[in-house]
């Protein structure tokens, strides 16, 4: 076999020529072209195979499954829409590696008028070689040296203008403004930025250049920018085509078939990287041994075989390399080389252009040919031409391939058998060649018969679509921020945690005192925890929290059964006359005994009454206001057990024994108590919040005696309703408090539990409609509908193994029409107003285990919390924040919370077995 040196390559690999081993070589010199040539040309066979191919890397990317070999990326974009047309303003675009060893600065006004359109200013840099192949730094450096010269001179003036970033290289993206370089192509080869963020690259290296002023919000493919930049013609354009220095496409993709995403509405931009399709199966039989030789000299031998085809930076490399081959074989230039064909990258896309122009005569190509350094014979001229066109053909031929097999994945996902788009086409091949778009436009038409494609060239060079997306991540940066800035006082330092520990400390020491204090710190006679030794059958109602129910506790020395029943308490109840409430009380307690088989028994009762009372005793509780849901009349300042009394009396038929009034936050921690005895405060996160916990006798100054302890029932509720919280309540906390029934009241609670959590998220959700940052600013009815956002929709919202979607579905379910960016944003502001409840909730807990430890003189206390209510219970992260937040704010004590199984009725049903026992042992 010939020596072929000049081609590089290495003994019998097949020489250029005699292409296919076993074939003779030709004799004379225009079969030696012809041989060439030929290897340039393709079947349709071939291209189907391509299609095919191609089509198949797709849909496998698409499904996640990466295939032996990186075949083609299938990278989601963060454009999800094509462009309104309504964005405006002025935007700096700064193009990188879309046109070879140029760089790009634009600023684009965009109008927001349809078809009205100004000029762009733009200026292009050429990037030194030893630039593209040094260190990152440099390269970004350089590229922000240009900026700022390009911003000297822009009359616009560069303060708060937006930049986006055209940046095209194969990246992840994981933000608009945040994408990861894979890997370098084309013919770039900077150290230390492959697996790094480009955006924050050009952020420091502006920083460094002293820019300021410029604010980077969006990092685009060049194959988006000239997708978005295009003018909307009779639809949306959806496919961006983009063969310039290296060639690659972007189309908008179902989002349920893009398996990263979990996403199962609207479209996605994804851009393809079919630069590396690589399939050899497919690839092979078209590779020549001239694409060959080009990968193996190319800065990444291996990768980007299908690019190095098509794109520009290599059709002049391919030229060259055929000429060089008959020159050595002494077809052309009579049989001598030169320094111009022996150098790499000499002859460049544009000298193809011009010789493979059908309109160039020999004079022309003579003429290239010269300028080149070459010494043409005169019928060197034909054959090179022919060579430019044959390398040219083939490049369209390729792209078009490469283009029916999106448009095959358009016909599939949209299963729309006639496709009708628009594809915007950009690029120097385009520009230069125009013989590449009708053989690419050809080719289409015989591989997607079925497709009306209709290309229309980009705008601007892509730099409009730039702008554009810019506008779009630009709105939303703007957006965050006015989603922070009314985020910001719901998060809370742990400095402000520790002074809401401090004042809740304060409060309750003059709350037992008996001096003013929001903490009324109610005795509860609850002497001790129960020791395991009550016994007996006790009937329980438990009233107050999201049910109401009746229920039978029996206690043995087997443990505790339960039965019990949920009864409605009808608003119209709750918030009408005392009576009336007391009255449909004993009517759920007669129908229970009935259903028990009770009726007739008179069975001791506890009764589990969750609102404040001043109780002198177990049975005697006077209300002192109502609380959450409840404004029933005439009942304030009553004792509720003879409410309750009297209600019976009404009823006749009934005998009951009213023994115990408890408040939830006792039964719960009684509840828990009889099976840990560690158990000495007990919690509630529910329709509202309280705290209860075991106090020395001696500090409560109401009840006489000073040994011993008793159960004192916080009423943390009303915490701050003395103004003392008014440094952290929020605007949106003074709405949900005017609102309410009871306007001043418990504001501890209405920052923290159920009933007022789903409200708050609510009048943030008006409010950030209001500035335009959710729901395209429109106000729905629903929205400003009171108690339409359930508590539940924060712990379903917040559930981590809930996907975006689910998040969305259930705000849908709510008439409320949003986009994903509204879902993450609602998820956000459901996770600042949770973790705030939960922070504030371990503040109150750590302040009370507190004062526990230090009432008994220790060093350290372990000690257990009971905790009940829906909140707590349901919500994801509640509990671990309250623990963490204990954690951090009373290190020195060692707290379990318990949840409790049974609610506070057992709870109540234990009170008042001990009651029981109690005055047996009395009257013996
Ligand atoms: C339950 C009690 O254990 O917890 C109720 O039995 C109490 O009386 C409730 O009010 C608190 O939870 P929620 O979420 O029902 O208010
Ligand atoms: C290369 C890049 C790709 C770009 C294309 C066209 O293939 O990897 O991101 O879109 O060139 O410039
Ligand atoms: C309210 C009540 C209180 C009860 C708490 C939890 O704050 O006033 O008594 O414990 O809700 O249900």
């Amino acid at each position: 076999m010939d020596s072929i040196g000049s081609l590089g390559l290495q003994q019998g690999e097949g020489a250029p020529g005699c292409p296919q081993e076993g074939l003779p070589c030709p004799s004379n010199s225009s079969e030696m072209v012809q041989e060439c040539l030929r290897q340039f040309t393709v079947t349709g066979a071939q291209l189907r195979q391509i299609q095919t191919s191609l089509l198949g890397s797709m849909e496998q990317a698409l499904r996640g499954r990466a295939g032996p070999a990186p075949a083609v990326r299938m990278l989601p974009t963060y454009v999800g829409s094509t462009p309104h047309g309504t964005e405006q303003g002025d935007f700096v675009v700064l193009e990188l590696g879309a046109t070879g060893a140029s760089l790009r600065v634009l600023c684009v006004t965009l109008t927001g008028i349809e078809g009205h359109k100004v000029e762009p200013r733009s200026r292009e840099f050429v990037i030194p070689q030893e630039v593209m192949l040094g260190p990152g730094q440099q390269l970004f450096d350089f590229a922000a040296r240009c900026l700022s010269e390009f911003l000297a001179v822009l009359p616009v003036g560069n303060q708060g203008l937006q930049l986006g970033f055209s940046f095209s290289f194969p990246c992840h993206q994981t933000g608009l403004d945040k994408s990861t370089l894979i890997s370098w192509t084309k013919g770039f080869k900077c150290s230390d930025v492959e697996g790094q963020d480009v955006v924050q690259l050009l952020r420091d290296a502006i920083q460094r250049q002293g820019v300021h002023g410029i604010d980077v919000v969006a990092v685009v493919n060049d194959t988006v920018g000239t997708m978005m930049g295009c003018e909307p013609g009779v639809g949306p354009c959806e496919v961006g085509l983009v063969v310039d220095t290296g060639t690659n496409a972007c189309y908008m993709e179902e989002a349920r078939h893009v398996a990263v995403l979990d996403e199962d509405r609207g479209r996605v931009c994804i851009s393809i990287e079919w630069g590396s399709f690589s399939d050899e199966g497919a690839l092979g039989p078209v590779q020549t041994v001239f694409d060959r030789t080009l990968d193996h000299e190319s800065l990444n031998p291996g990768a980007q075989r299908f690019e190095k085809m098509i794109g520009g930076l290599y059709l002049g490399e391919l030229v060259r390399l055929v000429l060089a081959h008959l020159a050595q074989r002494g077809v052309l230039f009579g049989g001598h080389t030169s320094p111009v064909l022996q150098s790499q990258g000499s002859i460049l896309l544009e000298h193809v252009a011009e010789m493979e122009d059908p309109s160039a005569g020999a004079a022309r190509v003579h003429a290239v040919l010269q300028d080149l350094g070459l010494n043409p014979k005169p019928s060197d001229a034909e054959w090179v031409q022919r060579v430019c066109v044959a390398v040219c053909t083939r490049a369209a031929q390729l792209c078009a391939a490469a283009l029916a097999a999106v448009l095959s994945r358009l016909q599939h996902s949209r299963e729309q058998q006639a496709l009708q788009i628009a594809v915007a086409t950009g690029g120097q091949v385009f520009e230069r060649h125009p013989r590449f778009l009708s053989v690419l436009r050809e080719t289409v038409m015989l591989l997607a018969p079925d497709c009306d494609v209709s290309f229309i060239p980009s705008v601007d060079g892509g730099g409009r679509g730039v702008a554009m997306v810019t506008a779009v991540a630009a709105r939303l940066a703007a957006h965050r921020r006015l989603l922070e800035e009314t985020l910001a006082p719901f998060r809370l330092t742990r400095e402000q945690l520790a002074a809401v520990q401090a004042q809740m400390r304060e409060a309750m020491a003059k709350g037992l005192q008996g001096e003013a204090s929001s903490l009324r710190m109610l005795p509860t006679y609850v002497r001790a925890t129960p020791d395991g030794s009550e016994r007996g059958d006790f009937l329980a109602l438990d009233l107050g929290g999201t049910n109401f129910r009746v229920l039978l506790v029996r206690v043995t020395a087997g443990g505790v059964q339960i039965s019990s029943q949920i009864y409605s308490i009808p608003e119209c109840v709750a918030q009408g006359s005392g009576q009336q409430l007391f009255d449909h009380i004993v009517d759920c307690i007669v129908d229970f005994q009935q259903k028990q088989g009770l009726s007739g028994q008179s069975l001791p009762l506890g009764f589990t009454f969750s609102f404040p009372c001043r109780q002198m005793g177990l049975d005697q509780g006077i209300l002192l206001n109502w609380t959450k849901g409840f404004k029933a009349s005439d009942c304030e300042g009553q004792d509720v057990v003879c409410l309750l009394r009297e209600a019976i009396r009404r009823r006749q038929a009934v005998e009951l024994n009213v023994v115990a009034i408890v408040n939830d936050t006792v039964g719960t921690m009684m509840s828990c108590g009889y099976e840990d005895p560690r158990c000495e405060v007990g919690l509630i996160v529910g329709t509202g919040t309280n705290v209860c916990y075991m106090e020395e006798l001696r500090n409560v100054a109401s009840v006489d005696g000073d040994s011993g302890q008793m159960c004192i029932n916080t009423e943390w509720g009303a915490f701050g309703d003395d103004g003392s919280l008014s440094m952290l309540s929020t605007y949106f906390d003074a709405s949900v408090d005017q609102a309410s029934i009871n306007p001043g009241k418990q504001r501890f609670e209405k920052m923290i539990s159920g009933m007022y959590l789903g409200e708050i998220v609510r009048h943030i959700l008006l409010h950030l409609t209001s500035l335009g940052v959710l729901f395209r600013g429109q106000q729905t009815q629903r929205l400003q509908t009171r108690d339409i956002f359930k508590t539940k929709f924060l712990s379903e919202i917040e559930s981590d193994s809930l996907a975006l979607r689910q998040v969305r579905a259930i705000l849908e379910d709510l008439g409320l029409p949003l986009t994903s960016d509204d879902a993450l944003m609602v998820l956000e502001v459901c996770q600042a107003v949770s973790q705030r409840a939960a922070q504030l909730c371990g503040a109150g807990v750590a302040a009370v285990v507190e004062k526990i430890r230090e009432n008994r003189g220790l060093e350290e206390l372990t000690i257990s919390v009971g905790v009940d209510g829906t909140l707590y219970k349901l919500h994801p992260h509640f509990s671990s924040l309250v623990a963490a937040t204990v954690r951090e704010l009373a290190p020195r004590c060692v707290v379990t919370f318990l949840q409790s199984e049974d609610g506070s009725g057992k709870g109540a049903a234990l009170v008042t077995a001990v009651a029981c026992r109690l005055a047996q042992r009395t009257r013996v």
